[in-house]
């Protein structure tokens, strides 16, 4: 097989970040605008680059702002590079070129860089759709009545099961779409590669678009990127012991477990929930459990220790954050902790208000070795990791 007869089989990406993005307002290029602290043109390049059947990226830019977008990439794979037109539709054409001068493409994959938020799964549907078809492309229904004005003023309302919304990236077969583009009346501008596909005579496919994959276009879209930037992934952990005496209720993450030791403490010697609620309380930087919760305070005698646990979830949603997870290691010889492992989940889901595969719950031994291993006490360890400012 010659280089180019392979060349044509593959699938090809072609970014358009040539525009002046106007409309938003930034006082720079948009696409190189930061959007969760990256250049807006990396997100979309990096999916791609990632995806392992994408052959080749080329992205289009405007003159003179190679440097700019070399930065905005460093330390990715490579890519190729062509210079953009005075419109969308000449972006696209140009980069069109450079694929037909490199050999052409089987499929091209064509992507606006304003949508950084192209995920794999997008392109996986667009490329399994694209075999069989001649086009695809992704979409979305519109929720909103749907409303024509004229002249300032609401008139009929339109079938809004009739209007879809249309995304990129659009998929066409390279050689139909160059020949498309061709036959393209001058003078006219089309907003994306699909209508001038279809005034071609083809035919496109549609499938299901992403919400995530929304066009960033005015100032609000960057305003609420810039939000979401202000929030960092924290991780707190928590590490704590009780000793196992006789006459002692055995209760291990909100569970009363049936064991012929007990744990002893101040309050119900939940021995996981204190871990839990340190690692809580370490990841808000808000101290720890003996500060909120003093044991030479009678207040705290038999206190079931889910309150300490919903106090520091309590204390993260004060300071703005959100918990992502949490990951916990009961360390004894007995109990064994499998049985009760779902339940202490459940109930650890419950009182951080989170989904349960978010909750974990782990169990080991220490080997016969040490006060564990003795029998002669329980430890528990534990990281949270949540998202706050
Ligand atoms: N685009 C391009 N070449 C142009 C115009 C636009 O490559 N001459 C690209 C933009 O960089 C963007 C995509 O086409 O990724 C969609 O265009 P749009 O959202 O309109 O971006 P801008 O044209 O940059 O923004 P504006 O219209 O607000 O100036
Ligand atoms: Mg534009």
């Amino acid at each position: 097989m010659t280089d180019s007869v392979t060349r044509t089989r593959q699938n090809h990406a072609l970014i358009v970040a040539a525009g002046q993005g106007e409309r938003s307002g930034l006082g720079l290029p948009k696409q190189y605008a930061l959007v969760q602290g990256l250049p807006m043109v990396r997100h979309s390049a990096a999916s791609f680059l990632n995806h392992p059947k994408i052959a080749k990226l080329w992205i289009v830019i405007r003159e003179g702002q190679d440097e700019q977008l070399h930065n905005a990439l460093v330390g990715l794979r490579s890519y190729e590079v062509v210079i953009g037109g005075a419109t969308r539709q000449d972006s696209v054409r140009n980069g069109l070129s450079g694929i037909a001068a490199a050999g052409g493409a089987k499929n091209v994959l064509i992507h606006d860089a304003a949508r950084p938020f192209l995920s794999q799964l997008v392109i996986d549907r667009l490329l399994a759709t694209v075999e069989q078809e001649e086009a695809a492309i992704p979409v979305l229904p519109t929720i909103d009545t749907t409303i024509n004005i004229v002249d300032g003023y609401a008139a009929s309302t339109l079938d809004r099961n009739a209007l879809w919304r249309v995304q990129t990236p659009q998929t066409f077969d390279y050689d139909k779409l160059v020949y498309a583009h061709a036959i393209w009346p001058a003078g006219h501008e089309a907003t994306d590669d699909a209508q001038v596909f279809k005034a071609a005579g083809y035919q496109i496919a549609v499938v299901e678009g992403d919400e995530a994959l929304k066009k960033y276009t005015t100032a609000s879209d960057f305003a609420e990127s810039s939000e979401q930037n202000m929030k960092q992934i924290r991780t707190g952990m928590g590490f704590d012991v009780h000793q196992l005496v006789t006459g002692e209720e055995l209760w291990l993450g909100g569970l009363k477990i049936d064991h012929h030791k007990g744990l002893s403490g101040h309050s119900d010697a939940d021995v996981l929930l204190h871990a839990l609620t340190d690692a809580l309380l370490g990841a808000a930087g808000a101290g720890d459990i003996g500060d909120h919760f003093p044991p030479s305070d009678p207040k705290w005698r038999g206190a079931s220790s889910d309150k300490f646990v919903e106090f520091a979830a309590s204390v993260i949603k004060q300071k703005g954050g959100s918990i992502n997870n949490v990951d916990m290691t009961v360390i004894c010889e007995a109990p064994k902790i499998k049985p009760h492992r779902e339940a202490m989940r459940q109930n650890i889901a419950k009182m951080l208000d989170l989904s349960i595969d978010r909750v974990s719950v782990k169990a080991t031994t220490t080997e016969n070795l040490g006060f564990t291993g003795r029998g002669e006490g329980i430890a528990a360890q534990a990281v949270a990791t949540i998202s706050m400012e």
